[in-house]
């Protein structure tokens, strides 16, 4: 057991690690942040941080040295300095378990051989994209295999048009080409896993996205009891199948014809749980460093019917490609049902998470009014 007082190593120092730090320091931890870049936002709070990139292998292992775990907020890290630092402190999740949800190729092909539901897909080598779509069907979705995020990497293929287009765009790169999904709703579970093989998933939480961001969370996801039922166990085979030690966050399409197919996973924190930072019994983050550090898990229900509406950089005042103004905060801060959260990044950028805030109301109904009124007034 990793106790209070000891250190937890983050990489990686997006707002994801910000709230994973402040959640590992209320519990008493020390915290040290490892990140390529200058000013962010978790190391504006850690209590060191390392400011190195990812290939340098010296930090790294300085870095592993110096805390007692190490676990991730970012996917994007290297496989042979996952492994560095394995080799010297104890990693969460596992390396092993970062490799496979790294990568398209092979995390669709974990799902496929585990039985998991998944949409049709397949592979493309060299960019060769129109044989594969013509396996998989239109419409369809191309991805690359590797550094996708936020809808980044991604075009929707309708016509023969969009195919040649696509085949110039991602010409030279590994993609998956996947069957596009006309689903009903949009859903994630994130699972929580101790060293000792206990899970506790969160309630799934219903998702809107905007231009390929996720916009709203909704908690209790407006599904019915035996959909949330199975979205849970689902979480958690894939958490006991990966043996994750610590959060898996598992993004599901529920289908029009109530099948669920698991869409990505992430070994991490996930921004679909930022609700349970003000509506949960136990925020997502300090349920990680409970599992990470050998600490009992908290329990991991809704308070209240919560909605969490993420603050993207376009919510600037912009003149110009220039920021101009902030976003007008009075009506989120004079709302006592309202909470909100500001990552400290220096610098807004259209598509880019600001921050967000929640809304909690007696019935769900209600927090949707609220969210989405003071939402239009920033
Ligand atoms: N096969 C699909 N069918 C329908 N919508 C999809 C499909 N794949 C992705 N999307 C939409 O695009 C969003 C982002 O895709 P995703 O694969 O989760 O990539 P990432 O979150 O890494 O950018 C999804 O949350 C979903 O709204
Ligand atoms: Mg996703």
């Amino acid at each position: 057991m990793i106790r209070p007082g000891q250190a937890i190593g983050i990489l990686g120092g997006g707002q994801l690690g910000r709230m994973l730090a402040h959640a590992a320091q209320d519990l008493g931890y020390r915290v040290h942040v490892y990140e390529p870049s200058a000013q962010s936002p978790a190391a504006a709070v850690a209590d060191r941080e390392t400011q190195a990139p990812y290939e340098d292998l010296a930090a790294l292992e300085a870095f592993a040295r110096s805390v007692d775990v190490v676990t991730y907020e970012f996917e994007n890290i290297p496989a042979e300095a996952l492994e560095a630092i394995e080799a010297i402190a104890e990693l969460h999740p596992a390396a092993g378990v970062l490799r496979i949800c790294q990568n398209r190729w092979r995390e669709k092909a974990w799902l496929r051989a585990n039985g998991v539901p998944h949409a049709a897909y397949a592979e493309a080598l060299e960019g060769d994209i129109e044989a594969a779509a013509s396996q998989v069907g239109l419409p369809c979705v191309v991805k690359t295999a590797d550094f996708g995020y936020d809808g980044k990497g991604q075009m929707r293929i309708a016509t023969a048009d969009d195919l040649v287009r696509a085949a110039a765009i991602f010409r030279g790169r590994r993609c998956v080409v996947e069957q596009w999904i006309d689903f009903e709703r949009e859903i994630s579970v994130i699972c929580a896993r101790t060293r000792s093989g206990e899970t506790r998933p969160f309630p799934a939480a219903e998702n809107l996205h905007a231009n390929h961001v996720l916009d709203i969370s909704i908690v209790p996801a407006r599904v019915a009891p035996s959909v949330e039922a199975e979205a849970r166990r689902l979480a958690v085979r894939i958490a006991d199948g990966l043996e994750v030690v610590g959060l898996l966050a598992v993004e599901m399409f529920l289908t029009r014809g109530g099948d669920l197919i698991v869409n990505e996973l992430a070994p991490r924190p996930h921004n679909s749980g930022h609700w349970s930072m003000d509506g949960g019994e136990t925020s997502q983050f300090e349920q990680h460093v409970r599992a990470i550090c050998g600490l009992p898990l908290g329990p991991s229900g809704a308070r209240n019917p919560t909605v969490m509406v993420n603050v993207l950089g376009d919510a600037w005042k912009w003149g110009d490609g220039v920021v101009v103004g902030e976003p007008d905060w009075a009506a989120v801060l004079a709302e006592p049902r309202a909470k909100l959260h500001i990552y400290g990044k220096p610098e807004p950028r259209p598509g880019r998470k600001m921050g967000h805030f929640t809304v909690q109301a007696a019935d769900l109904e209600e927090a949707l009014f609220v969210a989405m009124a003071l939402k239009a007034t920033l």
